[in-house]
C-alpha cells in the first residue's frame, strides 16, 4: 500500500463511550446516562458510569496512542461536562479535563480532532424538548462558543456533529438510542435543527479559531439495488435519499432533496424547510463514517426504511451482524467526491466488532480485525487513485468501549480493555496498525 506522505493516521473515540460519566464528578446528567439507567434499554443494563475510566486514565491512554504511532486522535467533548444544564454556567473542572487532554496530546505530537456533539445531549435540554426544540440551535451555538474559546488556541480541527442520521432516526424514530422516542415527526425535526446548528456552529468556529479546519461527520452508506429492476433501483435511490442525501444536500447545497421532501411530507409539517440553507456554510472537509452498505429491495414501505442490509446467506459478518464490504468504502468515497463539492474527505470512523479470544501472553489475537482493516485501507487507497481527496483515516476505535445499546458486549477496539481491572492490553490489530503507520510515514 502507498498512501500520500501527508496522509493522517489516527483513531477515534467518543466521550460517553470511554470517559466514565457520573454526576458525582460534577458533570450534568446526559441523555445517555438517563437512557442507560432505564431498565431494558441497554444490553445487560450496562451504563457509561465507569466505561474505560478515561477521565482518570487519559495520560496513560495518550501514552498508548503514542506507542501505536497515532498521528491524530478524534475525541468528543461531553456537553454536560462543560455546561451541566446545557446552557448558562460553565463547570470549569469539566473544561479543564479537555484542556489537560489537549495539552497531553500535543506534548506527544498527536493532532487533536474534536467532535462537539457525539450524542450525549445534556438531559436538562432534553427535558426542554431537546433537538426538537428550535432553541436547540442557539444552545449548540453557545456551547460551541464556550468550547472553541477555551481550546481554539490549540485545537484547529473541529467536527460539529457526529452522524446526525443516527441522532435523529435511531434516537427519535426507532427509539433504540437515547432519548428513545418513536415518533417520525420528531425525528425529522431533530435532523432539521442538527443541520441548521451545524451551520451556525461552523460560523462560531471560524470566528474563534485562527486557521480553523472544520466540517461535519456523516454516516454514509452506498445503496445498491438488489436486482436490476426499475423498482429496486428506485428503492435504492430513496434509501440513499434518506440516509445520505438528506444530510449531504443541506450541507453542500442548502436544500433538502425534493424526492424525499415529497415522500416524507406528512412528517415535515410545521418545519420551515428553507431554513436549512443555514447549513450550507462552506466546510474544509467532510468526515465519513463507514461501516456497511445497503442492499435495497422495493417493498411496500415508500420511505426507504425497508432496505434489507444484505442477503445474509454466505455473507461475511462482524459480531454486530454488519456485512463486511470494503468496496462500499471505495464507492462512497468516490461517489461523494463526484456528487458534492467536498474539499477534502476523512474516514472519521471505520472498524469492526468481533468476539475475540482472551489475551494470551499480553496480546489479543484479533486476526479478523487485522484482515478487516487491511481490506478497508486497500479500498481507501483505491479511492484515492480514482481521485477522491481522502486525507486521513481514523480507526474506530482506539479502545474497546460502551457500544451504546449493545453495552459492553461488542468490542470495537484495537486495544483490549479488561473492564474489571481497567487494564489496557494490545490487540494484534494495534500492532499491525503501528506497522502500517510506520511504513507509510517513513521518509
Ligand atoms: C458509530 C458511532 C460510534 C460507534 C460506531 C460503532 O455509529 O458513531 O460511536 O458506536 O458506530
Amino acid at each position: 500500500m502507498t498512501f500520500p506522505k501527508d496522509f493522517l493516521w489516527g483513531a477515534a473515540t467518543a466521550s460517553y463511550q470511554i470517559e466514565g460519566s457520573r454526576t458525582e464528578d460534577g458533570r450534568g446528567e446526559c441523555i445517555w446516562q438517563r437512557f442507560s439507567h432505564t431498565p431494558g434499554k441497554v444490553k445487560n443494563g450496562d451504563t457509561g458510569d465507569i466505561a474505560c475510566d478515561h477521565l482518570n486514565r487519559y495520560a496513560e491512554d495518550v501514552a498508548l496512542m503514542r506507542e501505536i504511532g497515532l498521528q491524530t486522535y478524534r475525541f468528543s467533548v461531553a456537553w454536560s461536562r462543560v455546561l451541566p444544564t446545557g446552557v448558562g454556567t460553565v463547570a470549569e473542572n469539566g473544561l479543564d479535563f479537555y484542556d489537560r487532554l489537549v495539552d497531553e496530546l500535543l506534548k506527544n505530537n498527536i493532532t487533536p480532532f474534536v467532535t462537539l456533539y457525539h450524542w450525549d445531549l445534556p438531559q436538562a435540554l432534553q427535558d426542554n424538548g431537546g433537538w426538537e426544540n428550535p432553541d436547540s440551535v442557539k444552545w449548540f451555538t453557545d456551547y460551541t462558543e464556550v468550547v472553541t474559546k477555551a481550546l481554539g488556541d490549540r485545537v484547529k480541527n473541529w467536527i460539529t456533529h457526529n452522524e446526525p442520521w443516527c441522532v435523529a432516526f435511531l434516537g427519535n424514530m426507532f427509539g433504540v438510542h437515547a432519548p428513545g422516542k418513536q415518533d417520525a415527526k420528531a425525528a425529522f425535526a431533530v435532523a432539521h435543527h442538527l443541520l441548521i446548528s451545524h451551520g451556525t456552529a461552523m460560523n462560531v468556529i471560524r470566528q474563534n479559531v485562527a486557521d480553523s479546519y472544520a466540517g461535519i461527520t456523516l454516516n454514509l452508506a452506498p445503496k445498491y439495488p438488489e436486482t436490476d429492476s426499475d423498482a429496486d433501483k428506485k428503492a435504492a435511490y430513496t434509501a440513499d435519499g434518506i440516509q445520505n442525501r438528506w444530510f449531504l444536500d443541506p450541507v453542500y447545497k442548502g436544500v433538502y432533496p425534493a424526492d424525499i421532501v415529497e415522500k416524507a411530507s406528512e412528517y415535515l409539517d410545521g418545519l420551515d424547510l428553507s431554513a436549512v440553507k443555514q447549513a450550507a456554510v462552506p466546510t474544509d472537509f467532510l468526515g465519513i463514517n463507514y461501516y456497511m452498505r445497503g442492499i435495497v429491495r422495493a417493498e411496500e414501505n415508500p420511505m426507504g426504511f425497508n432496505e434489507k442490509m444484505a442477503d445474509y446467506e454466505g455473507v461475511e459478518l462482524t459480531a454486530m451482524d454488519w456485512e463486511v464490504y470494503p468496496d462500499g468504502l471505495h464507492d462512497i468515497l468516490v461517489n461523494t467526491a463526484r456528487d458534492y463539492d467536498v474539499k477534502a474527505l476523512y474516514v472519521t470512523e471505520n472498524g469492526a466488532a468481533y468476539d475475540e479470544p482472551e489475551p494470551i501472553n499480553g496480546v489479543v489475537e484479533d486476526a479478523k480485525r487485522v484482515s478487516y482493516l487491511q481490506r478497508h485501507f486497500a479500498a481507501a487507497e483505491a479511492a484515492i487513485a480514482q481521485g477522491a481527496p481522502l486525507k486521513g483515516y481514523f480507526v474506530w476505535s482506539f479502545l474497546d468501549n460502551f457500544e451504546w445499546a449493545e453495552g459492553y458486549t461488542k468490542r470495537f477496539g484495537i486495544t483490549y480493555v479488561d473492564y474489571a481491572t481497567q487494564k489496557r492490553i494490545p490487540k494484534r490489530s494495534s500492532l499491525f496498525y503501528k506497522d502500517v503507520i510506520k511504513a507509510q510515514t517513513a521518509s
